[in-house]
C-alpha cells in the first residue's frame, strides 16, 4: 500500500524533542493532573511554561517566527503531553486547530495579525464550528453573518468550544447565504472581547476536565470584513481542510492516554499478588496487556503514517489516513483504558488510583473532532465516492 518502504527511524533532533516533551509531562503536567481534573482548572500556568520552552504552536511557519516543524514532529510532542494528562494536553494542542483555518485560507496579512502574536506570547485561539444543533452535520450551521458595508454582523451560538473561555479570538464559521447550505458557509476571525460575544457557560465534563469547554453566544457582533478568511462560501471547505491535518493530532492524544493506561497496568500486574502469584502470571490478565501493547503500537503507526502523508502533501489521501488514525486510535484508547481499569479491579474504579481518570478522558476522543462514526463516514466516502 501507500506506506511501502517508509522508515520512521527518528532523527537525533526528533528524539531530543520527544525527550523534552516527556520530561515536561513528568515534571510539570503529571503532578497537577489529578488536581486540575478534579477542580476543572484551566492550566494557564502550564500553557505558559510549554510556550516558553517551545512545546506549543509547532507548526507555525518561519515567516511568522514559528518553528515550522512537520506534522510528524508534532506527533512526538503530542503523545508525551497526553501521557501526562489529556485535559492539559488538549489545552496546549488546541491552538493548532484554532490556527488551522488561518493557515489554510488566511492572507499573509491575516496570518501576521492573528498568528504572529502566538509566537511571542502564550495566547490562545479557538475553533468555532460546533453549535447546539449542528455537531456532526456541519452544513446545518445556523449562525449567520450578514454583510453591512465594510462589516459583517454575526448572530448565533456555538457549543463545546475548546478554550473559548481563555481565548483571545475565535475562528467562527457562519452562514452568509442560508439558501446555499454548505456552500453558503464562511469563516471569520472574531476577537473574543468584541461587544456581543458572551461566554454563556463553562461546561462540566466527564473527562479532560482541565480543558476549558464553553458555550458561546453571539448577539449583533460586528467584525470588519477584512476578518473574513477566504471568499464567502468557502467556510465548509476551510473547516474540512483544517480537520484533515488536525485529526492526527487528536489521534496521537488518544495514543498517549492509552500508553499511560498500559504502563500503569503493566506495573500493577507485576506487583499485585492474588492466589500466591502476581496477577501478570494469569493469562486472563497478561493477554489483556498483550492486546493493549499490540493495539497501541498499531494506533501509533497509523497516526504516524497519517502525519507523514500530510507532510508529503498527499491531499485527499491524507484525509483518508487522518480518519483511519482518528477512528482507530480513539477506539483503541477507550478499549485499553477500560481494560486497564479491569486489571486494577476494585482499586481501578476508585478515584484514588489514576486509571479511572484515563477511562473518562479516553471517551472524549471518540466524540470530538468528528465522532468515530463520522470518521467511518469519511472513510466510506473516500472509498466509494473518491474526489481525487
Ligand atoms: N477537503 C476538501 N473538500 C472537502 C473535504 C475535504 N476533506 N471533505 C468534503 N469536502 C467537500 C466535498 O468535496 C463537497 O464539495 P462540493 O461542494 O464541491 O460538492 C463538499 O465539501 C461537501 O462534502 P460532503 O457532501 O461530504 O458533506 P457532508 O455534508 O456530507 O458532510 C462530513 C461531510 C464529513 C460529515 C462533515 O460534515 C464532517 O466532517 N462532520 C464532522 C465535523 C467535525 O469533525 N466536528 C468537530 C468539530 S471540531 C472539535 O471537536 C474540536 C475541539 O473542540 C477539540
Amino acid at each position: 500500500g501507500v506506506a511501502g518502504g517508509v522508515s520512521f527511524a527518528l532523527t537525533g533532533e526528533q528524539r531530543e524533542l520527544r525527550a523534552l516533551a516527556r520530561e515536561f509531562a513528568e515534571k510539570e503536567i503529571r503532578p497537577k493532573a489529578a488536581e486540575y481534573d478534579e477542580g476543572q482548572i484551566h492550566p494557564a500556568d502550564i500553557i505558559a511554561k510549554a510556550h516558553e520552552i517551545g512545546l506549543m504552536n509547532l507548526h507555525l511557519p518561519e515567516p511568522l517566527g514559528g518553528p515550522a516543524l512537520p506534522c510528524f514532529d508534532g506527533m512526538l510532542v503530542g503523545e508525551e503531553l497526553n501521557v501526562g494528562c489529556s485535559g492539559i494536553g488538549t489545552s496546549i494542542g488546541a491552538n493548532g486547530l484554532a490556527a488551522g483555518p488561518i493557515l489554510v485560507a488566511g492572507s499573509e496579512e491575516q496570518q501576521k495579525e492573528w498568528l504572529g502574536p502566538l509566537v511571542e506570547e502564550p495566547i490562545l485561539g479557538c475553533f468555532g464550528l460546533t453549535e447546539p444543533g449542528a455537531g456532526s452535520d456541519v452544513s446545518g450551521i445556523q449562525t449567520t453573518a450578514v454583510r453591512r458595508g465594510d462589516e459583517y454582523v454575526i448572530n448565533g451560538a456555538k457549543m463545546f468550544i475548546t478554550n473559548a473561555g481563555p481565548a483571545s479570538w475565535m475562528v467562527c464559521f457562519a452562514s452568509t447565504d442560508r439558501s446555499r447550505g454548505h456552500r453558503g458557509l464562511s469563516a471569520f476571525v472574531v476577537p473574543m472581547d468584541t461587544p456581543g460575544v458572551t461566554i454563556e457557560k463553562h461546561l462540566d465534563k466527564m473527562g479532560q476536565r482541565a480543558t476549558d469547554t464553553s458555550a458561546v453566544a453571539f448577539q449583533d457582533v460586528v467584525v470588519p470584513a477584512k476578518n473574513r478568511l477566504g471568499a464567502e462560501g468557502e467556510g465548509f471547505k476551510i473547516a474540512m481542510q483544517t480537520l484533515d491535518f488536525t485529526r492526527p493530532g487528536t489521534a496521537i492524544g488518544a495514543v498517549g492516554v492509552a500508553q499511560a493506561a498500559y504502563e500503569l497496568a503493566v506495573e500493577y500486574a507485576k506487583e499485585r499478588v492474588q492466589f500466591g502469584t502476581p496477577i501478570a502470571m494469569n493469562q486472563g490478565v497478561s493477554f489483556l496487556v498483550a492486546d493493549m501493547a499490540t493495539e497501541i503500537e498499531a494506533a501509533r503507526l497509523l497516526t504516524w503514517q497519517a502525519a507523514w502523508m500530510i507532510d508529503q502533501g498527499r491531499g485527499r489521501g491524507a484525509t483518508l489516513y487522518s480518519s483511519f488514525a482518528k477512528r482507530f486510535a480513539a477506539d483503541t484508547a477507550m478499549k485499553v483504558t477500560t481494560d486497564a481499569v479491569q486489571v486494577f479491579g476494585g482499586y481501578g474504579y476508585m478515584k484514588e488510583y489514576p486509571v479511572e481518570k484515563l477511562m473518562r478522558d479516553a471517551k472524549l476522543f471518540q466524540i470530538y473532532e468528528g465522532t468515530s462514526q463520522i470518521q467511518r463516514l469519511v472513510i466510506a466516502k473516500e472509498i466509494f465516492l473518491p474526489k481525487g
